[in-house]
């Protein structure tokens, strides 16, 4: 297999005496779509903040593409390439979809761009905003105010912030939670189409959807993984059934 585009090598983090994620190893690539699973607080989302650079790991090592972006700040990683959305809606509810959008696209312009080619830099923003809202299929809504849209649709408008920084990998932390079943197809696809070209590390509870897009299953309980694999081979795992899966998920 190629060489992994995200690597973490046995990453922790505690919060006091908790430990939250536990020297957790794992690899990431483009053409891939890596589920991470696992019950309420089994780690998740700290994982993901590891991986975004919005906490800084207790201990252990992440390299993005050889580089190592351990103890770099959350902009600089963004502006690596990576991107993520969060658990909970993080937009600027009165503005329009396409302004809150826009912000975002404009948000990853360099500095000097803006000074130099003003003209030239706006129509590229405004181009990226409009693939983006295109994209996460969000476009009958782009002029409402982002209030007025329906809960799924505002995780849509994230979505769509998070294309606009046209990131390498995508970190998407419960996209589905709020989606309608129309919403929720339209992002499986979206997430099928985008995985060619970008590496999507994704946590989900809805288990329909984990199987319908992974290629590759993490299972995290209590801060570690309990197992990586593809998805027959998670499905098959008799201490991840025992753990986590159930019988009725099977
Ligand atoms: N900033 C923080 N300070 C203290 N404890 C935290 C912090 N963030 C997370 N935790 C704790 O770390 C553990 C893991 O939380 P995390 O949010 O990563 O779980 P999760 O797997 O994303 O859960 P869920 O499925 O409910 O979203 C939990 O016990 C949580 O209470
Ligand atoms: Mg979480």
């Amino acid at each position: 297999m190629s060489e992994a585009v995200l690597r973490t090598e046995a990453v922790s983090k505690s919060f006091g005496g908790l430990h939250a994620v536990k020297s957790v190893t794992l690899d990431f690539f483009t053409g891939q779509v890596d589920v991470v699973i696992g019950p309420n607080g089994a780690g998740k989302t700290t994982l993901i903040n590891l991986l975004s650079g919005d906490l800084p790991p207790s201990s252990g090592r992440i390299a993005y593409r050889g580089q190592d972006i351990t103890a770099m700040p959350p902009h600089r990683i963004s502006q690596l390439g990576l991107g993520r959305s969060y658990q909970r809606t993080n937009i600027f509810p009165e503005f329009t979809c396409y302004r809150n959008v826009w912000l975002a696209a404009q948000s990853r312009m360099r500095s000097s761009m803006r000074f130099f080619r003003p003209a030239s830099a706006r129509k590229d923003v405004a181009a990226r905003a409009d693939r983006a809202i295109e994209l996460a299929g969000l476009t009958k809504r782009a002029h409402d105010v982002a209030a007025n849209v329906s809960h799924g649709e505002q995780r849509q408008l994230e979505v769509a912030m998070l294309l606009a920084t046209e990131p390498e990998v995508l970190l998407l932390d419960e996209p589905l939670a709020g989606m309608g079943p129309e919403e929720t197809e339209n992002i499986i696809q979206l997430i099928h189409t985008l995985k060619a070209t970008h590496c999507v590390v994704l946590i989900e509870h809805d288990m329909d959807a984990v199987f319908a897009v992974a290629d590759q299953l993490t299972v995290m309980v209590n801060g570690e993984v309990l197992a990586t694999g593809a998805p027959d081979q998670i499905r098959a795992n008799e201490t991840v059934r025992e753990a986590y899966l159930g019988d009725e998920t099977i």
